[in-house]
């Protein structure tokens, strides 16, 4: 049926209570799919606040004649996320796609960031998205060893920040950086087993980007209703992964900027120096091939050089 491209399908999506992570879920019960709308209905920064936004996004789906359960569980906890997805499979009796979109926010210099800091973030981003993503594999992998038809679906969630660096974001970053190279090995390792795995870089005006230039970005919000930074623009995009249709990619990060949908490159070798003999270079070869390699001319690149 036109516009119902997840009938049948049962999908969990984390964090997907608010911003970006509700506007799929709802986006995904329009498609036809059974939703477990998972959500710790934690504060920005992962602190407690005692909500529990997944039980509200359950009920405006439902409302909307959908299908949907809540599910509070925390993607940093290991075992946790091993008895959600039994839970899933044991109740819906499959088990189609999950959506890593659960995050967190702790902003900082290198120089100032605490430790606590650093677990937090790496917990919540690439620890949840690697525990959600290893019970689900294992649940296919282990089911496709049976001999069944699978068509499972990793979506994970990454970002600009992820994938070229930004000041302030050194733990965010090495944390979605690691989701995204997560991606590629996923898809590698899952293939024969009928599971594709692949990232959406969102961009979109929730409370993550609160006080940053999205907010100002998203109050020119022309007449006619479209907003560039609407938390819904990216979700078409996670249906369409989620669909048998897009079997055909794996490993893929795509970047989602409001209406556009565009592929990014890997970390790419590209070019550089070598002897020409083959032999180990010394440091001084170096310096003087990686200039002339990058165009570095004496005097360096000033932006680079310290001051
Ligand atoms: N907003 C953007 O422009 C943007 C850009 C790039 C990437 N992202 C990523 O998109 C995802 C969603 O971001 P958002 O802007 O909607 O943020 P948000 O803060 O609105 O939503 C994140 C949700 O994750 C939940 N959550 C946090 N820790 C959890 C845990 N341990 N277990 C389960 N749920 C947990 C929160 O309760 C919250 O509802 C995040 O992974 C974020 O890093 C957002």
């Amino acid at each position: 049926m036109a516009g119902r491209m997840l009938e049948g399908r049962t999908v969990v999506v984390t964090g997907g209570g608010r911003g970006i992570g509700r506007a799929h879920c709802l986006e995904l019960a329009r498609h036809g799919a059974t939703v477990v709308v998972n959500d710790l209905g934690v504060g920005l920064g992962g602190d407690s606040v005692g909500e529990s936004p997944a039980e509200e996004v359950v009920a405006v789906i439902e409302k909307r004649g959908g299908r949907a359960v809540a599910d509070s569980t925390s993607v940093a906890d290991w075992e946790g996320t091993g008895r959600l997805i039994a839970r899933v499979v044991q109740e819906f009796g499959r088990l189609d796609g999950v959506v890593n979109n659960a995050g967190i926010l702790r902003d900082g210099m290198i120089t100032k960031l605490r430790e606590e800091d650093l677990d937090q973030v790496l917990a919540v981003h690439l620890k949840g998205t690697f525990a959600l993503t290893h019970h689900a594999c294992a649940h296919w992998r282990s089911i496709a060893k049976n001999g069944a038809s699978v068509t499972g679906r990793i979506v994970n969630t990454t970002s600009g920040t992820g994938l070229a660096g930004n000041v302030g974001q050194a733990a965010y970053g090495a944390a979605k950086a690691g989701i995204a190279n997560l991606t590629l090995t996923t898809g590698m390792e899952m293939a024969r087993y009928g599971v594709t795995a692949n990232a959406v870089s969102p961009v979109a005006a929730t409370r993550m980007t609160a006080g940053s230039v999205f907010k100002e970005h998203g109050a020119d919000t022309p007449p006619d209703g479209w907003d560039p930074l609407a938390p819904e623009n990216c979700s078409p995009v996670v249906a369409w992964l989620l669909s048998e249709q897009s079997g055909w990619l794996t490993g893929a990060v795509l970047r989602v900027e409001g209406g556009t949908v565009s592929r990014t490159r890997p970390w790419t070798v590209l070019d550089g120096h070598a002897s020409a003999d083959g032999r180990r270079l010394t440091a001084e070869e170096i310096d003087e091939g990686l200039r002339k390699a990058f165009g570095v001319f004496p005097g360096g690149i000033p932006s680079l050089t310290a001051r």
